[in-house]
């Protein structure tokens, strides 16, 4: 069974989707760099493992990353998700974990990279927005797109509407990708990814109108 740690920095509302879905792998850690992140106790309620490993309280982000390293080897984790964690990892960390680290961000990549999504893509006037499971690579939200939740923008659209959409679009794919990473129905192989034994072209859409 795959062993998955979850990091995150916040209400962890992705957390929550992957616990309710009952994964095929176990998610055997939560780490956070924030004590009081709510996540921390949707995985105590969840009876799963937490550690709070403070970016602050390390001088550079390669010593906070090599904790969270150990810890990650601790508990023999097979896949790390992120979700919805604000740090950018070192490359030596990443590189460590390339092919076994997603990541989900809140656009429809490789547009709106970074920060405040919801709000450029109203000043932009985007017709669609959405969000993207992706591979993390050293590159910040360039990873290779494995899956994209796809919502139409309408007038009535707000940044905290377009939100909680996205997060209920995030809440459907995020535990359908893991999913098929646990099973190997989604696969990391030299030749490139494979879904369902086929070479993984363009990310895999799901559109909610
Ligand atoms: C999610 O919307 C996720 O896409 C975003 O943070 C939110 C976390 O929500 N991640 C990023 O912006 C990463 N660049 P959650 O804590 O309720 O899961």
């Amino acid at each position: 069974m795959i062993k998955i740690a979850v990091l995150v920095s916040g209400s962890g509302s992705n957390l929550q989707a992957l616990i309710d879905a009952n994964l095929s792998g176990q998610i055997v850690g939560v780490i956070s760099n924030k004590p009081d992140a709510y996540a921390l106790n949707r995985a105590k309620q969840a009876g799963i493992s937490t550690a709070v490993i403070e970016h602050k309280q390390y001088p550079n982000r390669e010593a906070f990353d090599d904790v969270m390293h150990q810890q990650l080897l601790e508990w023999d984790v097979d896949l790390v998700v992120l979700a919805g964690f604000m740090r950018i990892l070192s490359a030596k960390f990443v590189k460590a974990w390339e092919g076994k680290m997603v990541n989900i961000h809140p656009s429809l990549l490789p547009y709106y990279k970074g920060m405040h999504t919801h709000q450029r893509v109203l000043a932009t006037g985007d017709v669609f927005h959405g969000c993207t499971v992706h591979y993390v690579t050293a590159e910040l939200d360039a990873g290779q797109a494995l899956a994209q939740g796809v919502l139409k923008v309408t007038h009535k659209d707000t940044v905290d509407r377009l939100a909680q959409r996205v997060h209920v679009l995030e809440h459907l794919i995020y535990p359908q990708v893991v999913e098929w990473i646990c099973t190997g129905t989604l696969q990391h192989t030299e030749q490139g990814v494979l879904h369902r034994g086929r070479l993984l072209e363009e990310p895999i859409q799901f559109f909610k109108f």
